[in-house]
């Protein structure tokens, strides 16, 4: 699939974010779930998502400190820093094999 540019919230910038203990780069202004999809098009592209806050498969967990918080992730926007330490076993996120911007 593709990359469609207009997928994505407008952003000017990437910001840096810690994913499962791994730095990455994503759009500002995005949900977390545009982020994940941002680095791996194609899996989170063809999952069983709706994107707009009812099924709960992209539930994600952030660590806010010290404590791990449970959030949507198709509701929850990016923040520089924020580190995500847990995916719901619905999303296919792979630690390995991202699509090619961000090897
Ligand atoms: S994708 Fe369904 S609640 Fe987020």
């Amino acid at each position: 699939m593709e990359t469609h540019p207009e997928m994505f919230a407008p952003y000017e910038r990437l910001i840096e974010v810690e994913i499962l203990g791994r730095k990455r780069q994503v759009p500002e202004n995005n949900s977390i779930l545009r982020c994940l999809q941002f680095l791996q098009m194609d899996s989170i592209s063809n999952a069983d998502l709706c994107w707009n806050g009812d099924c709960l498969n992209c539930q994600v967990w952030i660590e806010n400190k010290g404590k791990e918080k449970a959030v949507i992730s198709c509701r929850t926007t990016v923040a520089e820093g924020m580190k995500i330490i847990r995916l719901s076993k619905d999303l296919p996120f792979a630690t390995v094999g991202d699509t090619e911007r961000n090897k």
